[in-house]
């Protein structure tokens, strides 16, 4: 019998952005008349998310890739066509280049768009709520040393106020009462105009804080008192319907007064809040291109705690980063013990071609003693729930 309708599978690797592109990736295969297969064994177009934000995750693609080519060449099968999308789609990839035979064609994610509704699946709580990941911004204009993002998604671009709110008024319709917004900086919606700028200045003042911001500038980020990623706050709780709303990541080093006045008053935003640190230590946050110190990371989850002493904190945390020394790692382990988080994930430095830590600093700190670290850290940090510990290595 002729089989009608195309069919795809889309396999996902890494983080909660990937899976959301993924929704998407789905919305748009099935606008043009596919259907979705039950597994990668038995479909027409294979498309493969990828991560790149350590070098375990591009082993993981590349791994799976290789498994599905030997799969198709043993039964003798043709295999499907291959599209590879994500983080590792970006030019100069070694690994891309070395995955390049086994795939068909290579989607970058940036294409994708807006125009087709998402797919949501596993999108109820375990409450029985229906939740939604909603992107409200691409990129990232942060360029941490350490990190691919940049390069791998380009440059920060905010989603438009009236997208954003396009689909919150369909997911209302359609009975969602939990949204999540994702982006790599959602503290920086709105602004990315002027968020280079203000980047460089923290860097060039570590002691930074916006009240030391030019009048000008001040007048770019608040218009009207009000930074626009807390405006998209206020808009999104104005709908009745709306229970809950969590965002994901805010960078320390602009999450602003304002933000944390309204999480205090708006009891819709989740008590819950994601704060990566990376490191306790000045000198390695220096490093790192952070643009904060440790002191501002500890004013802002104080404030935090102020505003409403039932907020709860997590991080992240990035072991053996380049020269971290024993000393430095002790500041870190020390803050941990301070700061009370209620989860972190804890990662091992693993150093990405093309980024600036990869081409300054030396990859200097034995893998042995970047385990004994994270081992170190995650036991303090994540002690009371160890079952549910993020294994990130
Ligand atoms: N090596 C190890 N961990 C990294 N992260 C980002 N880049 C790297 C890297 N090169 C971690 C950071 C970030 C999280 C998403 O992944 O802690 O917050
Ligand atoms: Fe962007 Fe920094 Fe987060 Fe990397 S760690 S994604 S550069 S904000």
């Amino acid at each position: 019998m002729k089989r009608l309708k195309k069919t795809y599978y889309i396999h996902t690797f890494g983080c909660q952005s990937n899976k959301s592109d993924s929704e998407r990736v789905a919305g748009d295969y099935e606008a043009r008349g596919y259907l979705e297969a039950k597994d990668w064994h038995s479909c027409d177009e294979l498309i493969v998310n990828t991560c790149a934000i350590r070098q375990r995750a591009e082993d993981k693609a590349r791994g799976f890739l290789h498994n599905v080519v030997v799969y198709f060449n043993q039964q003798g099968k043709r295999r499907p066509k291959i599209i590879l999308t994500g983080c590792m789609t970006h030019h100069g990839n070694d690994k891309l280049y070395a995955m390049l035979p086994m795939v068909d064609e290579i989607l970058p994610i940036n294409e994708v768009g807006f125009n087709q509704a998402a797919i949501r699946k596993d999108s109820l709580t375990a409450e029985g709520k229906k939740h939604a990941w909603i992107p409200i911004s691409a990129g990232c204009n942060s360029f941490c040393t350490y990190c691919i993002v940049p390069y791998s998604r380009g440059r920060e671009q905010s989603r438009s106020f009236e997208s954003i709110m396009e689909e919150v008024e369909r997911l209302v319709a359609e009975g969602y009462s939990e949204v999540s917004l994702l982006g790599q900086n959602v503290n920086s919606w709105g602004l990315e105009k002027v968020g280079i700028g203000f980047r460089k200045l923290m860097m060039e003042r570590k002691d930074f804080t916006r009240d030391d911001l030019p009048e000008n500038q001040s007048q770019y980020l608040t218009p009207e008192g009000t930074p626009p990623f807390v405006k998209l706050l206020q808009a999104i709780s104005a709908y009745p319907q709306i229970e809950k709303i969590r965002f994901l990541t805010s960078n320390p080093w602009d999450f602003h007064d304002e933000l944390i006045a309204e999480i205090g008053k708006n009891k819709k935003i989740d008590r819950f809040v994601h704060l990566p640190v990376q490191s306790g230590s000045n000198a390695v946050l220096y490093r790192m291109n952070r643009g904060y110190t440790r002191e501002r990371y500890v004013e802002v989850v104080n404030k935090l705690r102020a505003v409403d002493p039932d907020i709860t904190i997590g991080t992240d945390i990035i072991v053996g980063f380049a020269g971290e020394t024993d000393a430095e790692f002790q500041e870190t382990v020390q803050l941990a013990q301070e700061m009370d988080w209620k989860v972190g994930f804890v990662a091992i430095y693993s150093p990405r071609p093309g980024t600036a830590s990869w081409r300054i600093y030396p990859d200097d700190i034995p893998h042995s003693v970047k385990k004994k670290r994270w081992e170190v850290l995650d036991q303090i940090i994540n002690k009371d729930n160890l079952s549910i510990r993020p294994k990130i290595v």
